[in-house]
């Protein structure tokens, strides 16, 4: 039996210059560098507490971040033939408004220059098929704090041109005041047009008070952050775009969301309901234009589904929500969560996904092949 193609549309990479740029800054994102060890990553704010030694802050970044023949060992070791790779979080977001604009420009081009050698390394004839080799393509970074927004719209139509980048990985807080700000208009309608795929991440969390503050953190470390407060901050700043008729004023926008849709797949029918209950809303009465589509209409049009998820609920609230398989796409998030014991080759964190995939489609042959690839390589058109 031959297997099916293994396409990974969530895995990071922070290239060699975004590295450089992070360990010239003394404030969150940064990399700091101890005297004796490795280099830490301090990206989340709660690490950034004074009350932990600067050594001990934030995690340990090493070539696996940067090194693109790392991530290709990393795909050879699980199975992977392709990977859309993105910059990771906090993306540009961070940038002073005049240099946002340099910064996508160049960590976009090393992104498309990345992919091409490698490609041209290993298909120098164009002629080879997907599986059984490495691919790379890559979702690209907005200047999202550019002074204004036709610099980001430029960008995106730029973007259009280059032939490896499949589209763009985006955190929630958009222009600085989240993802149903009126300013994105532009924003939303050059995605629309170009029908690049907005991969949505991220970042942000919740006030780090909702999980008990630097306390909280000196004892359980990521766990809340990461388990709880991303997916929560993916399924708000989607009900936010949902609230602000975003879908109805967009409804070709195709977004990817990070983590199988946070909470969304199991909170759609509450948000449904609740928005059906708001009398602020026109329809009910009220004097404010609520959403005129329906949260399953936009699950089913407008949104695709990673499959990082850990587990067989949340694939199948995934599918449920999508309408089918078609929309839900595997991915690893490498390099995040690796083995903590060194020397440790296969990635836990993978294999859980894989094993939630063979469990939730058990006996169902092409929609493991869907989920595995082939829904991104059609989805990306990757061939
Ligand atoms: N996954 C990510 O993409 N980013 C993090 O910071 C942690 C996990
Ligand atoms: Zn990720």
């Amino acid at each position: 039996m031959s297997r099916p193609l293994v396409v990974d549309i969530h895995t990071h990479v922070y290239p060699p210059s975004y590295m450089a740029m992070l360990r010239a800054r003394k404030t969150v994102p940064y990399i700091h560098d101890p005297v004796n060890g490795e280099p830490r990553l301090i990206i989340l704010s709660s690490d950034d507490d004074p009350a932990i030694p600067i050594d001990q802050r934030g995690r340990p970044v090493d070539s696996s971040y940067s090194d693109i023949n790392v991530k290709l060992n990393f795909m050879q070791q699980h199975g992977i033939d392709c990977s859309v790779i993105s910059l990771a979080n906090p993306w540009l977001d961070f940038l002073e408004p005049p240099e946002a604009q340099k910064w996508a420009e160049q960590i976009n081009n090393d992104l498309e220059v990345t992919c091409a050698k490698h490609n041209a390394s290993t298909n120098p004839d164009k002629t080879l098929p997907l599986q059984g080799r490495s691919t790379l393509f890559a979702f690209a970074a907005l200047p999202l704090s550019a002074p204004s927004p036709q610099i980001i719209v430029d960008e995106i139509k730029r973007l259009k041109t280059l032939p490896h980048i499949r589209g763009v990985i985006m955190g929630t807080s958009g222009l600085g005041s989240g993802l149903d700000d009126d300013r994105l208009g532009p924003i939303w309608a050059a995605l629309e047009e170009t029908q690049l795929l907005l991969f949505l991440h991220p970042h942000y969390g919740l006030p780090s008070e909702a999980f008990g503050g630097a306390e909280a953190t000196g004892r359980y470390g990521h766990v809340l952050p990461l388990a709880l407060g991303f997916p929560l901050e993916t399924t708000i700043a989607v009900t936010r775009m949902l609230l602000a008729r975003v879908f109805d004023e967009f409804p070709r926008l195709q977004i990817l969301l990070a983590h199988s849709g946070g909470t969304l797949p199991f909170l759609a029918g509450r948000i449904e309901s609740c928005i059906l209950h708001e009398r602020k809303f026109v329809q009910n009465g009220g004097d404010v234009p609520g959403p005129q589509r329906s949260i399953w209409g936009v699950l089913k049009t407008n949104i695709f589904l990673d499959a990082v998820v850990y587990g067989v609920a949340g694939l199948k609230a995934a599918v449920t929500v999508g309408g089918g398989t078609d929309r839900l796409m595997f991915g690893t998030d490498h390099p995040f969560f690796p083995p903590l014991n060194e020397g440790e080759k296969e990635w836990l964190s993978v294999t859980t996904n894989y094993k939630a995939i063979d469990e939730t489609f058990e006996g169902e042959k092409d929609t493991v092949a869907a989920v595995l690839g082939g829904n991104a390589a059609r989805v990306l058109n990757l061939e």
